[in-house]
């Protein structure tokens, strides 16, 4: 029977093919043809259910397509139980994704792992070893990503990435467990992991771990950079605060909610894991707003010229102006003249600083720490992260930006086997050679 499979698998066209002999004629051999047809239009299936043009320069093409039909096929499942009444679709895809990024036991004898709170939110936090001749370690607040709604600081990706930093840095790493969509909406993502970090910031806290107050940076990923960047331009602002952050590492960060049709956008519309609507339903999700807004949005109705709400703050991400030629190529601007301004008069969250960190008034970016931000060619948000560098250099800000040609949303945390990528390898060590070089 694998023969079978294996023949319609490099035959491709398993309808056009003829059948190969195993499969056919012969006395007592229908129920194994039947079986055979049966076989083969399954994978048929599967086949056309996981394929999905990619461009040819992203890592390992056939795994991300596998990856994406997977997380594809839990959104299905997940819609499927919210149509049926049964849970909020966020909280059963959460479910599936936490199920699936169970960890299998693991141990590092250079890493000791306590899950704790911090000012009432829980946080893990990864200890690593006292690097010989020193008597204080450095540290990395971390926040992970998942559309503000999704993940957990537990599940195998992000731990063994938190665990990968504390070893290799012989660092302290919070990873916060702050709540999601629908437990709570913007801005208590932001008000938990300020309550978690302030606590740790707290002199007697660091004495504690054996953290250096002086080399302390903040970091995230996707939403989890949204929140980091946030909690950045917070702190800054806060004379209460004692410490600063050293610096700011912002992995393939959503930063704003204005365009949805910068050239990233338009070029990744479809590209996976995370395709423009879906970003687009999470921003809708973080704010508890109305779906039907979604369609209107992606034509940036929100934004049109008539949106007076909207005008001060269009050249804070005008692509046009801040981008290079290299990057806007062919791609026109997306700004219609007239759209729907009931959208941010439902949703002024949208056009806040808190939930963009790109449309951020110059004076409070001036202060920013030294800043790292990653991007991926083949996502919808990396000219978000190109935008917010163009923006933080102009301000005076120190800035490195490390691009990945190859690199897709979400890959910094797919390095082990079987999700592994070889562009989630190579982000990795590049994150945590700037981080080992600045903090
Ligand atoms: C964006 O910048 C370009 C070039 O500086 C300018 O011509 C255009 O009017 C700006 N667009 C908006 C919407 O501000
Ligand atoms: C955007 O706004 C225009 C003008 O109000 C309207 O005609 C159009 O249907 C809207 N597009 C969407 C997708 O809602
Ligand atoms: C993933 O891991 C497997 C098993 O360790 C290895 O054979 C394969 O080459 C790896 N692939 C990539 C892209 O790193």
């Amino acid at each position: 029977r694998s023969r079978c499979l294996w023949q319609k698998l490099a035959g491709g066209l398993w309808v056009a093919s003829p059948l190969p002999p195993g499969c056919t004629g012969g006395p007592s051999r229908g129920r194994m043809r039947s079986s055979c047809v049966l076989l083969a239009a399954l994978v048929a299936l599967a086949a056309y259910y996981v394929y999905i043009p990619l461009p040819g320069a992203v890592s390992d093409p056939w795994k991300l397509m596998l990856l994406d039909a997977t997380f594809r096929g839990a959104q299905q499942v997940s819609n499927l139980i919210h149509y049926l009444g049964l849970s909020h679709h966020l909280i059963a895809l959460n479910f599936i994704i936490i199920a699936f990024g169970k960890k299998s036991a693991w141990s590092s004898a250079h890493v000791q792992v306590t899950d704790t709170d911090f000012d009432g939110v829980e946080v893990r936090v990864f200890e690593g070893s006292l690097k010989p001749g020193e008597s204080l370690k450095r540290s990395v607040v971390y926040i992970h990503g998942g559309g503000w709604a999704l993940a957990s600081a537990k599940i195998r990706y992000y731990d063994e990435l938190c665990a990968a930093m504390a070893e290799e840095l012989n660092a302290v790493i919070v990873s916060i467990e702050y709540r999601l969509v629908p437990q709570v909406y913007f801005p208590e993502q932001i008000h938990d992991i300020a309550r978690a970090t302030k606590y740790f910031l707290r002199p007697e806290v660091l004495q504690k771990y054996k953290v250096d107050p002086g080399r302390i940076g903040i970091s995230g990923d996707s939403a989890g950079g949204n929140l980091a960047a946030a909690l950045g331009q917070q702190f800054i602002q806060d004379a209460s605060l004692q410490n600063k952050l050293k610096l700011q590492a912002l992995i393939y960060p959503v930063l704003q909610a204005l365009d949805f049709n910068t050239p990233s956008y338009q070029q990744n519309v479809n590209t996976p894991i995370l395709p423009r609507y879906v970003m687009v339903k999470y921003w809708v999700d973080y704010f508890k707003g109305n779906y039907d807004f979604v369609q209107a949005m992606i034509v940036n109705n929100h934004t049109s010229l008539d949106v007076k709400e909207a005008a001060a703050l269009r050249a804070r991400v005008n692509w046009t102006s801040l981008l290079p030629a290299a990057i806007t190529k062919h791609y026109k601007p997306v700004v219609p003249a007239t759209g729907d301004a009931r959208i941010v008069q439902e949703i002024p969250e949208l056009l806040d600083a808190r939930s963009s960190p790109l449309i951020a008034d110059q004076e409070v970016l001036r202060l920013l720490p030294k800043t790292y931000i990653l991007t991926c060619e083949h996502d919808v948000l990396r000219d978000d992260g190109l935008m917010y560098a163009k923006r933080l250099e102009s301000a005076g800000v120190d800035v490195t930006l490390d691009h990945f040609e190859d690199g897709f949303h979400g890959c910094m945390i797919f390095t082990s086997w079987p999700t592994n990528f070889s562009v989630g390898i190579r982000t990795r060590n590049s994150f945590i050679r700037w981080l080992d070089q600045n903090l």
